[in-house]
């Protein structure tokens, strides 16, 4: 029975990550939204606590600090960032899907924005210069999703100056490691990044 509920839940992942499109992707989303934390519990999501293991080394001023959490989806990670970390600051959450964005806004995360913009290549942000201290983001830099081109010509420029250097590391870290587990699963081209 484990095995066949692991089997469905990537089998969803796969319909999300594995299309022929961001709009299939997006498609396949929409309809995934209320089951996304259930599939997510079983395949066992080491993303956000990674994330929460970063935050808590990096980051020491627990209130007054902006969070912007990109492409976060049905708000695990801030979730997280909010139970696990105790984080009382600012958090803003993005994301393109309005029914994953539906169900971060039913849980108790109290965020500051609730924004439904989708990233293209060319960053185009609805968001200002300089406004964060710190971008979490976990499963977001994937084929038919955020493309990583993003960061250097749009997401970068939301950060802190103060910010700048230290989380950008760390940004990059979450991101190759992705990027790489993805690809010992099953080879992908990545081109279009
Ligand atoms: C695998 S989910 C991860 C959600 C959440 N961060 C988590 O860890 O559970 C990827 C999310 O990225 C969002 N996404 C995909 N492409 C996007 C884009 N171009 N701009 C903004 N969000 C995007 C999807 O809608 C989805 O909610």
């Amino acid at each position: 029975m484990a095995d066949k509920e692991r089997e469905t839940a990537l089998g969803v992942v796969k319909n999300v990550v594995f299309c022929q499109s961001t709009e299939e992707s997006q498609k396949n989303y929409r309809k995934w939204s209320r089951q996304y934390d259930n599939d997510m519990s079983i395949l066992g999501n080491s993303g956000s606590s990674k994330i929460i293991e970063m935050f808590s080394k990096l980051v020491t001023d627990l209130e007054n600090c902006e969070v912007l959490d990109l492409g976060g989806g049905t708000g695990k990670a801030s979730f997280n960032l909010r139970n696990h970390v105790e984080f009382k600051g600012e958090l803003d959450i993005l994301d393109a899907n309005i029914d994953m964005l539906y169900e971060a806004s039913q849980k108790d995360i109290q965020f500051r924005n609730i924004i439904c913009h989708a990233v293209t290549e060319r960053g185009n942000l609805p968001l200002c210069d300089e406004m964060y201290d710190v971008i979490i983001s976990s499963g977001a830099f994937l084929p038919n999703h955020i493309p990583a081109s993003s960061i250097f010509v749009s997401t970068y420029a939301t950060l802190k100056n103060s910010a700048k250097n230290r989380h950008l590391q760390s940004y990059i870290y979450l991101l190759t490691r992705k990027r790489h587990k993805l690809c010992e699963k099953e080879p992908l081209c990545y081109n279009d990044y």
